[in-house]
């Protein structure tokens, strides 16, 4: 078994070739002249069952991994298992309007042709995985998450909206520490309400754990609701890492830590999820044989 290195996810896929004790085959890709994308294995992968890693982040990623997909194959692998970290456009898993493209369900048809299994990492929908006819995993994020946050003496964790409950409640058992959620309200692509809410949070260190933080519209708000109710501190942590435009800049001064997972990397990634990925192998393999 060999890890394929994608330009975009290097440091997850050494992680992820540490975790499974294989060998890692770096890649040359980089633009041509015009733009156009260049890959190239830098070793040879004949035979072998190869673990492709590419994120999707920024869009040019998502050629090079298609690709790599095609390299790989060219290069006579026996199989080919591709990882991506973080499912890109995963967040319009419907039409919404007419005239619209559901644009997960269209990277999950282009993905797994050249591919023998799948595998993802919190992904937005599940049901963006019954679009593959590929044998596909999802893995959590959260238990490296409560890794993380282990080191940050934590009191209480906290859910930004409804749909991340179940996920700071996993990550707030494996602390051993109470959780909670807010009620938020999506205004538009930038701005969220969220309700102001009673929580005892008064002096205690919290943590607000999401699967994205993208704009950062959704941590400012709740950081807000925090620092209203007296906290002593609030981290944000979150399984990808996106931090569109500003958000960066706009929740410093505010949130007291920021940080993320390899998924997307970045100037905040501060843990891996490769030791999960590894799990989310071997249990692919056993599928696939
Ligand atoms: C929403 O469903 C997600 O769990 C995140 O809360 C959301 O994507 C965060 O986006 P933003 O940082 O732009 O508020």
């Amino acid at each position: 078994m060999k890890v394929v290195a994608g330009s975009r996810s290097r440091r997850l896929s050494r992680e992820l070739a540490r975790a499974l004790d294989v060998k890692l085959v770096e890649v040359d890709a980089h633009p041509f002249p015009d733009g156009e994308k260049y890959v190239r294995l830098l070793d040879g992968v004949e035979g072998d069952d190869v673990i492709l890693v590419q994120t999707t982040r920024p869009d040019e990623a998502i050629v090079e991994l298609f690709l790599l997909q095609d390299a790989v194959r060219e290069a006579g692998a026996r199989s080919v298992i591709t990882v991506v970290p973080y499912y890109g456009y995963g967040r319009q898993d419907k039409r919404f309007n007419e005239g619209e493209a559901i644009s997960a369900r269209a990277l999950a048809r282009r993905i797994q042709l050249d591919s023998d299994g799948f595998i993802t990492v919190d992904i937005h929908s599940e049901h963006i995985l019954g679009w593959f006819s590929i044998p596909s995993v999802e893995v959590s994020g959260a238990p490296a998450v409560a890794e993380y946050l282990k080191g940050l003496d934590v009191d209480v964790v906290v859910a930004p909206d409804r749909g991340s409950l179940h996920r700071a409640g996993a990550v707030a058992e494996k602390l051993g520490v109470e959780f909670d959620f807010l009620e938020k309200r999506r205004i538009d692509e930038r701005t969220v309400e969220i309700t102001p809410k009673d929580l005892d949070v008064e002096g205690k260190k919290v943590a607000i754990v999401d699967d994205i933080i993208s704009t950062g519209g959704t941590v400012i708000e709740a950081t807000r609701q925090m620092k209203a109710a007296g906290v002593a501190a609030v981290y944000a942590v979150c399984t990808h890492g996106i931090f569109a435009a500003n958000a960066l800049e706009r929740m410093a001064g505010l949130v007291d830590w920021v940080a993320s997972s390899d998924t997307i990397e970045s100037e905040k990634t501060a843990f891996t999820v490769a030791d999960l990925i590894a799990e989310g192998v071997s249990l692919l393999q056993e599928q696939l044989r």
